[in-house]
């Protein structure tokens, strides 16, 4: 395979550069079947773990499809652009949920997604990838794919993995939950679909924070929910604003607010439990990103001070693994815990089992941890080198937001309207530096114009590169 590196930066940076040029061009074309690694590596001259990193970068955007061990085939198109929903529709919609599908809901325009065409991007929710994870992963997967039970497993989840994820919980999280409690689900996103299922007939209402996870927003409005956006500042939700009457749902995310990066102070925690007793609410807690933190104190996830039964928790390996992984865990409230095991018997009888035993291995072994413990250590470096590098080329004009935690900075340009930050994302993009809008992560967008930054997926040096362009643009859009 032909494949001209441009010998800036790491070589895996320059791989994938590379692979998603020949993408672009074509020349590389959908479903295409990828190089095993070792030959590209001998090819190349690189080294195999290069490639495999490349590669692994790849999958996390959405740019190959395939598992480790089976072959890196290429995506239909590049997810910017991808149309998973198949041909466009044409025809009347057949019912109220597709009504509302096709009126909340548009593939191409889901934020956060890769921008083609850019040298480097600070794009969100990427998570930290590295060879060695995928090796410790692929062999972890073939043991399991040996010794896991052909029939179907059990809807709410492998035995050993509902205990796993018990022992982690009391660990890293102060959680003390027992088996029983835990549904494993395929993402977040089936934690979003199954809770709305049990919980809100179409027309109830919904709490979410103001700003928020779009596809949580998408994933209600499409069920039918009534949404009330309640605002967010330093301390996380802002609980006085909950509505009377109450709403059935309320959904946070209090160990890290996405996406401001704020955290939901202990007084607002026992506020919103106690108006979840007293009203006979829900709360949805995502428990995001809160496993990469780099300073505070670590405060109790709401379910570990839920007395009455009303959150239900939910943590994805999305990010701490990588989302192709399609893996979460829900903890159901003693009450809804038969309501919840129907309504994911009804979707899937159950999440697949080698993976589900994989992962269960993984915990156990200790290589799951490890790798927490390593990625924080990378990303601690990365968020610091994007803190520098913004403090010395902001100059008054960027207000960072103060996030202890994550993989993404909320970056606000002072006194700059919605249409100078487009204009600066033009500029940038013009330039081969992919940035990111806040504003469609709101209900009602604010007037002043803010960023997300990811950090997760670019290199120390990626990072130094992409700030020289940004102060560029910086300078260009907005100067001093
Ligand atoms: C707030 C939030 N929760 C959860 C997730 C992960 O979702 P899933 O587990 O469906 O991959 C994301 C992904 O970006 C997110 O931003």
């Amino acid at each position: 395979m032909y494949l001209e590196l441009d010998g800036s930066g790491p070589l895996h940076g320059q791989l994938t550069r590379a692979l998603k040029g020949a993408m672009s061009s074509g020349s590389v074309h959908a479903g295409m079947r990828l190089p095993p690694s070792r030959l590209l590596a001998r090819e190349l001259g690189v080294s195999r773990n290069t490639v495999l990193a490349a590669y692994e970068q790849l999958r996390a955007e959405g740019f190959l499809d395939g598992r480790v061990g089976s072959g890196s085939f290429v995506a239909p198109l590049p997810q910017g652009a991808r149309k998973d929903v198949g041909e466009p529709a044409t025809a009347e919609p057949q019912s109220r949920y597709a009504r509302r599908g096709r009126r909340f809901h548009d593939h191409a325009k889901v934020p956060g997604l890769p921008i083609p065409g850019v040298r480097h991007a600070f794009q969100y929710g990427v998570p930290l990838t590295h060879p060695a994870i995928t090796t410790a992963w692929a062999r972890a997967l073939s043991q399991a794919a040996q010794y896991t039970s052909p029939f179907y497993p059990m809807t709410r989840g492998l035995p050993a993995l509902r205990e796993a994820v018990c022992d982690y919980l009391v660990r890293r999280r102060g959680i003390a939950a027992t088996p029983e409690d835990v549904l494993i689900v395929s993402g977040t996103q089936q934690a979003i679909a199954l809770t709305a299922r049990v919980l809100l007939d179409p027309g109830e209402r919904a709490a979410i924070e103001e700003p928020h996870y779009f596809a949580l927003r998408t994933g209600l409005l499409v069920h039918g929910a009534e949404l009330y956006p309640v605002s967010v500042d330093e301390d996380g939700l802002r609980c006085e604003e909950l509505p009377q009457p109450a709403p059935k749902l309320v959904c946070v995310t209090p160990s890290h607010q996405f996406p401001s990066g704020a955290v939901l102070s202990l007084p607002r925690r026992m506020a919103l439990l106690e108006y979840a007793r007293k009203h006979g609410s829900w709360i949805f807690e995502d428990d995001y990103d809160g496993e990469f933190r780099y300073d505070g104190k670590p405060v109790p996830a709401l379910r570990s001070l839920d007395d009455s039964g009303r959150v239900v928790y939910v943590g994805s390996f999305s990010k701490v693994m990588f989302p192709a992984l399609r893996m979460a865990y829900l903890l159901m409230p003693p009450s809804l815990r038969e309501d919840f095991v129907n309504a994911k018997w009804m979707d899937d009888f159950g999440c697949a089992a080698i993976e589900q035993a994989a992962m269960a291995g993984f915990i156990s072994s200790g290589a799951f941890e490890r790798h927490l413990r390593r990625s924080a250590l990378t990303l601690r470096e990365r968020r610091g080198i994007l803190l520098k590098g913004l403090r010395a080329c902001g100059r008054g004009r960027l207000e960072i937001s103060d996030s202890h935690a994550g993989m993404h900075l909320v970056v606000w340009l002072r006194n700059a309207s919605q249409a100078q930050g487009d204009e600066l994302i033009e500029h940038a993009r013009s330039r081969g530096l992919g940035l990111y809008s806040i504003a469609p992560l709101f209900i009602r967008p604010p007037a002043r114009a803010g960023l997300l930054m990811g950090f997760a997926g670019l290199s120390p040096t990626e990072i130094e590169q992409a700030l020289a362009t940004f102060a560029e643009s910086l300078d260009a859009v907005l100067p001093v």
